[in-house]
C-alpha cells in the first residue's frame, strides 16, 4: 500500500488496538476534542519531551526551564491581548444550531479567507448561497473567543473568573523578571516549557491534530533587537533538526511565510512549519518574531519593570523575543502518519510502524520461541536482563526492553511490528545448544543469528 494512502481511520483504529491513544472518556461516549494517551502513545509522547528538552534545554547554556501554572491572574489575558483579539470566526446553522468554524465552511466551499473580517465573510456566505451540511442557512459570522472560563475560589462573578492558558508563552514572559533577578543572564537568554494549553475549538476535528486540551513545548528567545533576524533564522533550522531527531519525514516538512493578514496579534513575522499528515499539508509547529509586544504589553499591565540593562553599551531596553512553538500532539500524529506502513512479508500482508529508534515504545523484544520449556524461557529471561543491561550501559531507559512470550511467534512478531519495535531478539534452541540468538530486523523482516556474547554491541550499530 502506497504509505500516502495511510487515513486517519487506519491509525485511530492501531492507536486504540494497541494501546497508543484512546477517546476521551471512552465509556461515556467520548468527550469532543479529548483524548487519552494509554502506555505505548505515552512512551513516545514521553520520548518527543525528552529529546526537545535534551535539544533545546540541557545541551545549551543560554536556557532556562520553568514550569509555570496554568491559571494565571486574569490580568495577564488582559495585556497579552487574548482576551480581545484570541477568536475563531463562528457561524451557526440557523435550524439545527449546529456550530462551526466560518473560516473552514469557506475554504471547504473553495474560497480564500486570508485577512477576511467576520461581516466580509458573512457576506462570503451569504452571497455565494452556501448552506450547512444539514442544508440550512447560516446565521452572521461572529467572534467566539477560544479561551476556556472557570471561577477561582467558592464564589461564581466576573471578578472570580480565571482562563485556562490557551498557550504556554504568558507563563514564560511573567516570569521574565524572576528569571532576571534570580540568574541575571546576558542576553540572548531563552526560557523553554513543556505543559498544556487548552482551547475551546469550534470544531475539534483530525484526532490529536485539533483539539480543545492538548500539549506544547515553547521557548521564549530574548534578544537585542538588533540580532533579531539571526535568532529567527537559528531556530529555523533547529526547528528542521529537532523534526529530524525524531525521525519525521525532511520531504514532507515545508516552510510557509505566513502573510501579515494571516498572523497571530503579537507576531511581526511568522514561519509555519507545515507536515504532510494523513489529512493533508498543516500546520505541525510555528515560529515568531514576537517583536517586544508581550514584555511591553506585561510592563504596561503589571507595572513591573521588564527592561533589560546592557553592561557593555550601557543601554537600557525591552528585549525583543523569538518564539518557536511546538505543538506535541501534531507531533505524534506526524510521526504516526510517517511510520504507518502496509506491506507484505512472508506472503502476509503486515501493518509496521517504521519508528524511529529514538521515539519507539520499545528499542529490543526479547521472545523465548516456545512458552513450555522451562530451561528456554529461564534463557530468555537471563537474556531479557543482559539486553537491559546492555541497554543501561548505552544510556537506553531499561523500559524500553520488553519481553514478550504469549501466542505465537508469528503473533508476537506481528504485535511488535505494529507497535513499532525496531528488533525482535528470539531465544530458541540454538540458545540452548550454541549460545547464538535470532534478531529480526522491523522493517526488512531480516533474521540474523548472533552469539550471546556480541550482543553488547547491539546498540551501537
Ligand atoms: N505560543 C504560540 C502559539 O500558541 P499557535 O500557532 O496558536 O501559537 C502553536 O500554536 C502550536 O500548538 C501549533 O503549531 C500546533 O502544533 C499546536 N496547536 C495549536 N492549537 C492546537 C489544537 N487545537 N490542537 C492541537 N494542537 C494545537
Amino acid at each position: 500500500m502506497d504509505n500516502n494512502k495511510t487515513t486517519l481511520e487506519d491509525i485511530i483504529s492501531l492507536c486504540k488496538r494497541r494501546g497508543f491513544i484512546y477517546q476521551g472518556s471512552d465509556i461515556y461516549g467520548g468527550l469532543s476534542g479529548t483524548w487519552d494517551y494509554g502506555p505505548l502513545g505515552l512512551m513516545i509522547k514521553d520520548q518527543v519531551k525528552k529529546l526537545w528538552w535534551e535539544r533545546f534545554v540541557d545541551n545549551r547554556t543560554d536556557m532556562y526551564g520553568v514550569d509555570a501554572a496554568i491559571l494565571m491572574n486574569p490580568k495577564v489575558w488582559i495585556s497579552s491581548g487574548h482576551v480581545d483579539t484570541f477568536t475563531d470566526p463562528l457561524v451557526e446553522d440557523l435550524k439545527t444550531k449546529k456550530r462551526y468554524r466560518a473560516d473552514h465552511i469557506l475554504e471547504a466551499a473553495g474560497f480564500s479567507v486570508s485577512g477576511k473580517t467576520t461581516d466580509e465573510m458573512s457576506a462570503m456566505i451569504k452571497d455565494n448561497k452556501i448552506k450547512s451540511i444539514d442544508g440550512n442557512d447560516f446565521g452572521e459570522v461572529r467572534k467566539f473567543n477560544m479561551m476556556f472560563k472557570t471561577n477561582i475560589g467558592a464564589i461564581e462573578s466576573d471578578e472570580n473568573t480565571v482562563y485556562l492558558r490557551p498557550e504556554t508563552a504568558p507563563g514564560m514572559f511573567v516570569n521574565f523578571k524572576n528569571i532576571q533577578d534570580t540568574f541575571h543572564p546576558r542576553l540572548p537568554f531563552g526560557m523553554a516549557q513543556i505543559g498544556k494549553a487548552f482551547r475551546n475549538e469550534i470544531a475539534p476535528r483530525d484526532f490529536v491534530f485539533r483539539v480543545r486540551e492538548f500539549e506544547q513545548m515553547e521557548i521564549e528567545y530574548f534578544v537585542n533587537p538588533k540580532n533579531w533576524e539571526s535568532t529567527f533564522e537559528h531556530f529555523q533550522k533547529e526547528i528542521k533538526e529537532f523534526s529530524h531527531d525524531i525521525g519525521l519525514d525532511r520531504d514532507k516538512l515545508h516552510e510557509l511565510e505566513v502573510s501579515k493578514e494571516d498572523r497571530a496579534h503579537y507576531s511581526s513575522r511568522t514561519v509555519d512549519f507545515e507536515y504532510d499528515f494523513p489529512i493533508g499539508k498543516k500546520e505541525l509547529y510555528g515560529l515568531a518574531y514576537r517583536s517586544d509586544f508581550d514584555l511591553k504589553a506585561h510592563m504596561e499591565g503589571s507595572k513591573a519593570d521588564l527592561t533589560y540593562f546592557d553592561e557593555e553599551t550601557k543601554e537600557r531596553f525591552i528585549p525583543h523575543c523569538i518564539e518557536p512553538s511546538f505543538g506535541l500532539d501534531r507531533t505524534i500524529l506526524a510521526i504516526l502518519g510517517t511510520a504507518y506502513t502496509v506491506d507484505t512479508m512472508a506472503d502476509e500482508e503486515r501493518i509496521v510502524l517504521k519508528l524511529s529508534p529514538s521515539v519507539a515504545p520499545y528499542r529490543v523484544a526479547v521472545l523465548p520461541l516456545v512458552k513450555n520449556k522451562e530451561d528456554l524461557v529461564n534463557k530468555a529471561k537471563e537474556i531479557f536482563e543482559k539486553i537491559k543491561n546492555i541497554a543501561g550501559k548505552n544510556g537506553i531507559a531499561k523500559s524500553k526492553i520488553v519481553y514478550d512470550e504469549t501466542q505465537s511467534i508469528g503473533k508476537r512478531y506481528r504485535r511488535q511490528d505494529e507497535i513499532g519495535t525496531p528488533i525482535c531478539l528470539t531465544v530458541d534452541f540454538d540458545t540452548l545448544e550454541k549460545g547464538t540468538v535470532t534478531l529480526r530486523d522491523r522493517d526488512s523482516g531480516k533474521q540474523e543469528v548472533v552469539k550471546v556474547e556480541d550482543l553488547e554491541g547491539l546498540f551501537s550499530k
